[in-house]
């Protein structure tokens, strides 16, 4: 088969493909590039795929997307919330300890929440410090969740993805508060 496509088009178009590919990357990737290289914690993809969840992260500053990042965080920590809140009501399946673990994990979830709105407050100012140390608090609330199920024996923790979903979230979003300091 004969193409018609002369060679140097060709040529031309799979350099373009290299640009886009190397060089132009939008601002999501390259802030996600900056904060996966600054902490081994964050995932790059993941980074991408939260902020993009946004649709105002395609004409965002790097300070919107530091706002953004920490409002997925808080958006997660408020749905893990509910599904807490929905396996308890869920009802006798749990035994007396597994019960009291689960409610001692809403209530850390529902502090992170607090904590992360406190974060997006002193982004807006400009207060890097404070969102630090606000965003950092949040992310102890998956670990802690966990601590409760390793302190007996025997007990499985229904909440282990979810809480790693989460301390990959706030990893990202605390990344990002570290590139502005
Ligand atoms: C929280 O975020 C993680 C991504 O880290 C995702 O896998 C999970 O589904 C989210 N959980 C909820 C309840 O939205």
């Amino acid at each position: 088969m004969k193409t018609h496509f002369p060679a140097s088009i060709l040529v031309l178009f799979s350099l373009l493909t290299l640009f886009q590919f190397g060089f132009s990357l939008d601002i999501v990737q390259r802030s996600c590039k900056l904060a996966a290289k600054r902490d081994p914690y964050v995932d790059y993809k993941l980074c991408v795929k939260s902020l993009r969840a946004n649709p105002s992260s395609k004409d965002a500053t790097f300070k919107d997307l530091v706002l953004i990042s920490i409002e997925q965080s808080k958006a997660n920590a408020t749905a893990i919330g509910s599904e807490i809140t929905g396996l308890l009501k869920g009802g006798g399946k749990w035994g007396k300890y597994s019960s009291s673990c689960l409610e001692s994990c809403l209530e850390v979830y529902s502090e992170a929440v607090s904590d992360l709105k406190l974060g997006l407050v002193a982004v807006k100012m400009g207060d890097y410090e404070t969102a630090n140390t606000e965003v950092s608090a949040a992310m102890d609330a998956p670990l802690t969740c966990e601590n409760g199920y390793n302190e007996k024996d025997g007990e499985v923790s229904p909440l282990t993805e979810k809480n790693g979903g989460f301390f990959q979230l706030t990893a990202i979003s605390l990344a990002f508060i570290s590139l502005c300091q």
